[in-house]
């Protein structure tokens, strides 16, 4: 195991009824700007929950952040933060909007002679963010306990994170009730993204961090077991409540602690969505599987594990882990996300993997995986290999 440091500081409210919790957290005479996404939240009664939370509170809106939160919105935000005098932010949505927070958190109290474009990437140094809080309403990212935000400009296609932990929310609600209401794509995208949250630290070399594997194996078991009652009945809450914790877990500083992590299906990931749109969910699906098929020889032996653990096969190392990643692609399938580039619309594989590695070295992203050896030529086979 390799040394490491762990620093988790948000405070979790978990469970049902616990939205009323923010009145504890969030002073009475602050001005919180509340941001949300599309709508969902008003449909669900979220929103209204909340606003019964933060009573005696001057409460800003800033609804409309969009799926991949998009700077041009977010500029807007902060102007109207700066504008109100906003001292509080609250992000009431998914990943979207909780990232979309984090930036409006840092931006509004960014100089203003300095280009908050620049946040993204970790370009420029933070010396405050505002405070964060949020209400989770999508199971997937582990954006409500940890310190990374996913920005995106549409006019360059670049979609590029930081990492601050002055954004590392104050604390987070996490009511599972709130999947009642998940469209099946947003569950199905919600399972894959935290499975492979869990792969993307799990599947790569053994270092002898035991308790870390068994972290990682439970949550991918928890993920296998919960997603034929969610994807039947999302509002059972018995296995929302796992899913949210498990998707929770895999983000939460735990599973990767003292492990070598490879992120490189989320490094494509970011590229496709930002050139095709694909959800970020969908992106992985497509991308994880033949990653794995690609790189089959230097991560064997961990494939071999999980098998062996999480799927519960038994063989040979190579006929273990060949049959491990069918099993992967099975089962985001069964999840409702396909695995094959035709099913998005991107019929040019070709192409679509000559675009991919353009834009991972436009960005710098030279050398990637858990041995940083994968070039940007590799990521372009594997792009392939998702046709
Ligand atoms: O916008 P609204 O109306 O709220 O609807 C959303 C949106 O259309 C809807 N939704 C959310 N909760 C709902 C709901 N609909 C009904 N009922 C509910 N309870 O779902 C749609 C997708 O929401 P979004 O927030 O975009 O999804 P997700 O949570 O998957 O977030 C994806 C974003 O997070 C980034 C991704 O790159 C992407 O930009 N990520 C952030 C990470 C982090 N901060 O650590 C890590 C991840 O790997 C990821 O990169
Ligand atoms: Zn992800």
């Amino acid at each position: 195991m390799n040394n490491f440091s762990v620093y988790n500081p948000t405070r979790i409210h978990f469970g049902h009824g616990q939205i009323a919790r923010l009145a504890d957290e969030i002073p009475a005479g602050a001005r919180v700007m509340l941001v949300s996404g599309g709508g969902s939240i008003r449909r669900n009664g979220v929103h209204a929950e909340v606003m019964a939370a933060l009573a005696g509170r001057e409460v800003i809106e800033f609804a409309g952040v969009e799926a991949n939160p998009e700077y041009e919105t977010l500029l807007v935000a902060v102007a109207e933060g700066r504008c109100n005098g906003v001292d509080w932010i609250l992000g009431v949505g998914g990943g979207s909007v909780l990232d979309a927070a984090k930036f409006i958190a840092a931006a509004i109290l960014l100089p203003t002679d300095i280009d908050p474009w620049l946040i993204v990437g970790n370009r420029t140094s933070l010396a405050a963010a505002l405070p964060i809080a949020c209400v989770l309403t999508l199971p997937a990212t582990g954006s409500e306990s940890n310190f990374t935000s996913v920005i995106t400009r549409r006019g360059t296609k670049d979609k590029i994170s930081f990492k601050n932990p002055l954004v590392f929310p104050r604390c987070c609600v996490m009511d599972p009730a709130v999947c009642r209401s998940l469209p099946p794509r947003q569950l199905g995208n919600g399972l894959v993204d935290a499975f492979v949250h869990t792969t993307e630290q799990y599947l790569t070399y053994a270092n002898d961090s035991r308790l870390q594997d068994r972290l990682a194996e439970g949550i991918l078991q928890t993920l296998i077991e919960v997603a034929p009652p969610l994807l039947a009945d999302p509002g059972d809450m018995a296995a929302a409540a796992n899913f949210m914790w498990a998707a929770n877990q895999a983000m939460f500083g735990l599973v990767g602690a003292g492990r070598p992590q490879d992120w490189t299906a989320h490094a494509i990931s970011h590229e496709l969505t930002a050139l095709f749109g694909i959800d970020h969910g969908q992106t992985l699906a497509l991308i994880l599987p033949s990653l794995l098929e690609y790189g089959l020889a230097a991560k064997r032996e961990r494939l071999a594990q999980y098998g062996r653990r999480v799927w519960g096969l038994s063989g040979e190392d190579e006929a273990v882990a060949r049959a491990a990643i069918n099993r992967t692609r099975d089962f985001f399938e069964a999840c409702g996300v396909a695995t094959r580039l035709a099913d998005y619309g991107v019929d040019d594989a070709d192409a679509a993997a000559r675009a991919v590695q353009a834009q991972l070295q436009r960005h710098g992203r030279l050398a990637l995986g858990e041995r940083q050896n994968l070039t940007p030529a590799d990521c372009a086979a594997i792009v392939r290999g998702a046709a």
